[in-house]
C-alpha cells in the first residue's frame, strides 16, 4: 500500500483518492496544510514550553502592556552571567581567533572529544589528576551534554531527579520517551523517581528510601536550591548507587562557587565514584562563557553497562557521530581559563557574584523570609509566605510591582512550589536597586 501526496485530500472521514489507493483507515491529511508525519508523541507529553523561554515570554508580555517599564526591568531570573570576560581569558579567545587568520595557525575540524591539551589541563587543574584526560569530553555546554547523556541511555531507562531540580533532566527524559504522561494533580511524570529535596533534609535526597532508578541526576551546588552537598552526603549516594547498580550523573556546573571548607567540588573526590558516576560541567558560570559555549563531561573508564561494555565508548560514539568538537577559538579561551591567571580571574568573578548573593540573601532575610543557598552557589532560594499565593503568583506580583524578574520555584518541579529563586548573576547596581524595590514592596 502506498501513501502518495497525489492522493491526499481529506474530507474528514471520507477519503478521495486520486492516482493511488489509500485505505480508509489510514490517517489522511491535507498536505497543503500539514505534513503526513506523526508528531513524536513524547513531545506531546511535555507540559508547556521550557522554563526559561516561558519566563522571557511573560516578561515580554508584561512589557508589551507596559512599554514605559522597559528601562526599569531588572533580571534576577535566568542564571546568565553579566560581567565581561576578564583580560587573560579574553586574550585566549583572541589568540584562538587570530590563529585562524594565519597559514600555520589555521585549523579545521578538530578532535570531536576536544583538544588533547585542553583535556589534559582539565584533568590536571580542575580534577587534580583524579581522572584521566581520555575520560574528558569537551563540548559546547553542560545542558547539551545532558541531552547527549540521555541519548546514550535511550528510552528504556528509569531516571531519578531531585525535586526541585534543573528542568533539563526531566524534560530530556520525557523527550527520550522514558516517561509516561504528567499527572495533572501531582505535576509528576510517570516513570520518573522524584526525590524530594526540602529544607528538612537539607535539600539532599534520601535515595535509599525511594524506588530504584537506572540513572540518578544530582546537582551540587544545587540549582535551584543553592545547597552544596557534603562529603558524607555524596559518599552515601555513591554507595547506594553502587549497591543498586544505578549510574549517577553529577552536575557540577556551579562547583567553583563552593567556598565552604571540605565541600567536594567534584563527585570524583568521593571514593568509589569512578565506578558509578559521570560528571557534566561547564565554563559558562565559571568564566562568563554562557554565550561563548564550552563545557565538558567526564565519563570514567570504570563505568560500565550491565553487559560489561563501557559507557565511555557509547558517549564517544554520540560525540563523534553528532558533534564536530567545540569551536577551536573557544577551546583556546578554555585553555586560558586554566592558566593560573585565568583561575585567579575566575575566582574574582565568583567573588563578585557571591557578594551579590549575600546582598540578596540578607535583604530577603531582613524582610522576614527564610532563605536558603547563596553561600556556596549563585542562587538564593526564598521560602514564600502563604499569603503570597503560589510561586507563579509571587513571580507575577514581583514583576508587576517591582519590575524584577525572578524564577518561580514551581518551574523546577512540584517540590519547588512555595519558593522563589533569585539569581546573583546581575550587575551590582541592579542587585542593589532590586533589593530596594523588593524591600519597599514586601515589607
Ligand atoms: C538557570 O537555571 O538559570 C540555568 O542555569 C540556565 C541554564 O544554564 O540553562
Amino acid at each position: 500500500m502506498k501513501f502518495s501526496p497525489l492522493s491526499v485530500v481529506s474530507l474528514g472521514f471520507v477519503t478521495v483518492s486520486v492516482g493511488a489507493f489509500v485505505p480508509k483507515s489510514q490517517n489522511v491529511v491535507d498536505t497543503k496544510l500539514y505534513s503526513g508525519v506523526e508528531r513524536n508523541e513524547n513531545f506531546a507529553k511535555l507540559s508547556g514550553g521550557y522554563l526559561f523561554p516561558e519566563i522571557g515570554r511573560r516578561r515580554n508580555a508584561y512589557l508589551e502592556d507596559n512599554p514605559e517599564m522597559a528601562d526599569k526591568i531588572i533580571s534576577l531570573g535566568i542564571g546568565d552571567t553579566t560581567k565581561p570576560i576578564p583580560e587573560h581569558i579574553l586574550s585566549g579567545l583572541v589568540e584562538g581567533a587570530k590563529k585562524l587568520g594565519t597559514t600555520e595557525g589555521y585549523s579545521g575540524y578538530g578532535a570531536e572529544q576536544g583538544q588533547a591539551l585542553l583535556r589534559e589541563k582539565i584533568a590536571k587543574v580542575l580534577y587534580n589528576d583524579l581522572i584521566d584526560p581520555s575520560e574528558v569530553f569537551v563540548s559546547d555546554g553542560a545542558k547539551c551534554d545532558i541531552m547527549r547523556v540521555q541519548q546514550v541511555f535511550g528510552s528504556k531507562v528509569t531516571s531519578a531527579v531531585q525535586d526541585p531540580s534543573y528542568p533539563v533532566y526531566v524534560d530530556t527524559s520525557v523527550m527520550m520517551g522514558q516517561t509516561g504522561s504528567q499527572d495533572e494533580s501531582t505535576m509528576q511524570y510517570d516513570n520518573i523517581v522524584y526525590m524530594p529535596c526540602t529544607p528538612e533534609n537539607g535539600f539532599f535526597p534520601d535515595y535509599a528510601s525511594l524506588p530504584r532508578a537506572d540513572v540518578v541526576y544530582l546537582c551540587s551546588p544545587n540549582n535551584p536550591t543553592g545547597a552544596a552537598a557534603t562529603k558524607e552526603q555524596l559518599t552515601e549516594i555513591v554507595n547506594i548507587c553502587k549497591e543498586r547498580g544505578s549510574i549517577l550523573v553529577f552536575d557540577a556546573a556551579y562547583a567553583p562557587f563552593i567556598r565552604s571548607e571540605g565541600v567536594p567540588k567534584s563527585i570524583f573526590e568521593i571514593e568509589g565514584a569512578k565506578d558509578v558516576a559521570m560528571e557534566v560541567n561547564s565554563f559558562s558560570k565559571y568564566a562568563g562563557f554562557t554565550g561563548v559555549r564550552l563545557g565538558w563531561t567526564v565519563v570514567p573508564s570504570n563505568l560500565k553497562f550491565k553487559d560489561g561494555s563501557l559507557v565511555r565508548d557509547d558517549f564517544n560514539r554520540v560525540m563523534t557521530t553528532a558533534f564536530n568538537g567545540a569551536s577551536n577559538i573557544v577551546q583556546s579561551g578554555g585553555l586560558a581559563c586554566l592558566d593560573p591567571e585565568g583561575q585567579k580571574e575566575i575566582s574574582n568573578l565568583i567573588d563578585y557574584y557571591l557578594e551579590n548573593a549575600k546582598i540578596l540573601r540578607e535583604t530577603m532575610e531582613g524582610l522576614g523570609f527564610t532563605v536558603h543557598g547563596g553561600t556556596d552557589a549563585p542562587y538564593v532560594f526564598v521560602e514564600l509566605s502563604e499569603s503570597m499565593g503560589g510561586s507563579w503568583d509571587a513571580f507575577s506580583m514581583i514583576l508587576e510591582k517591582c519590575q524584577v524578574v525572578t524564577i518561580p520555584g514551581a518551574g523546577f518541579g512540584p517540590g519547588g512550589e512555595g519558593f522563589l529563586r533569585l539569581s546573583a548573576f546581575a550587575p551590582r547596581d541592579s542587585v542593589i536597586e532590586a533589593c530596594k524595590r523588593l524591600s519597599e514592596e514586601l515589607k
